[in-house]
């Protein structure tokens, strides 16, 4: 083999992880051109294909061949089936949820045939959801849709019968306890809120930003600058500076749930689980919780379960309906609102 053909193809927008699995698809692209030039993949009587090289951008095949008058048509070949798969597995990808219009992002949370049985009743049925790192994403459905189930899924309090559940890729929730899920960064907001009464705003979110130290240790623990920086910052996020002194039990309704909401967010977790955040919230103070998911999901991948679709709809965000356990439909809110089935079942005519 004396010559050495060469030729790069373009690699959509894509991140190491995709890269991966490209090197299967160039090796699948090459074999079906070589192929149709009455060869396979690997050694032939006029040449040698070589594994194709992946470069963050594109892939590069190189065949050692004994007669460049090949080349032209195992360019043609490559070029062919390159174009030919490369869009179906781009498709698949956004079809699974790993595609957004920000370009490709991993997965933060991956739940496939997923089923909880609670005597013979299947509360999720082969239920698969994916969500993206920094996703913002409502959850909606019946009651007794398995919203909740859902969500004890996730965090440990429930273990499926069958199915998986992934976060960040690698790691299988159905191996750790609720503890261990919380502190490997899944933070999730009940309906009723968990707020320390008798303690100010400031001292609650000092307590959630400290961890486990404890009411008492906490008096004894001194807060670094930075630490008393994110606090306020956090104050002014959640709307509540002005009422730092105020003790969390004197506070409104929707005034306990943004601070809640703000005490999670001080221990940094990388996916928020929030349920029913809006329930029983006046207009404006729905209003302000659309704004504050919406700066928190900036930084942090969010899933909202919620009744209010006109939060929903201001949510402005991927929007999953769940109906017996399963996802009846995704989309964005204006594509599931239309949706018949999704009519028939959850909204009404
Ligand atoms: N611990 C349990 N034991 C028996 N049935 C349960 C249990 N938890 C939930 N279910 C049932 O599973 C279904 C889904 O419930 P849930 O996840 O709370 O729905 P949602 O939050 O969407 O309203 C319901 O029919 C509920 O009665
Ligand atoms: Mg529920």
């Amino acid at each position: 083999m004396n010559e050495r053909f060469q030729m790069d193809l373009p690699i959509p927008e894509t991140k190491n992880r995709e890269l991966e699995e490209y090197e299967g698809i160039a090796e699948n692209v090459l074999g079906k051109a070589l192929k149709e030039l009455g060869g396979h993949y690997g050694d032939h009587e006029w040449y040698h294909a070589r594994r194709p090289e992946i470069h963050p951008n594109s892939v590069r095949f190189i065949v050692g061949i004994d007669d460049m008058s090949r080349g032209g048509k195992l360019e043609e070949a490559l070029r062919k089936y390159w174009h030919e798969i490369v869009p179906k597995v781009e498709a698949k990808v956004q079809e699974v949820g790993i595609g957004t219009r920000r370009g490709v992002q991993d997965t933060i949370l991956y739940l496939e045939g997923v089923t909880v049985s609670f005597d013979g009743f299947k509360a999720l049925n082969d239920l698969s959801f994916y969500v993206l790192e920094g996703e913002l994403r409502a959850l909606i459905g019946p009651n007794g849709a398995g919203k909740t189930t859902m969500m004890d899924v996730i965090t440990g309090k429930t273990r499926p019968d069958t199915g998986k559940v992934f976060f960040k890729r690698s790691i299988d929730l159905t191996k750790f306890d609720e503890t261990k899920i919380a502190n490997m960064g899944i933070g999730r907001k009940f309906q009723k809120p968990t707020v320390f009464d008798n303690l100010s705003v400031f001292e609650n979110l000092e307590l959630a930003l400290i961890g486990n130290r404890g009411v008492l240790d906490s008096l004894i623990f001194k807060l670094t600058g930075e630490q008393r920086d994110q606090i306020d910052d956090m104050m002014e996020t959640i709307a509540l500076t002005e009422h730092r002194d105020k003790l969390a039990g004197s506070l409104a309704h929707g005034q306990r749930q943004w601070l809640e909401i703000g005490m999670l967010r001080m221990q940094d977790p990388e996916l928020l689980l929030v349920d029913e955040p809006v329930a029983g919230m006046s207009g404006a103070e729905t209003e302000q919780t659309v704004q504050l998911l919406t700066k928190i999901a900036k930084t942090h991948a969010v899933v909202v379960v919620e009744h209010d679709m006109d939060f929903v709809y201001a949510l402005n965000c991927r929007v999953t309906v769940l109906v017996e356990g399963t996802v009846l439909a995704e989309g964005s809110m204006d594509k599931v609102k239309n949706d018949e089935r999704v009519i028939e079942a959850y909204l009404g005519r």
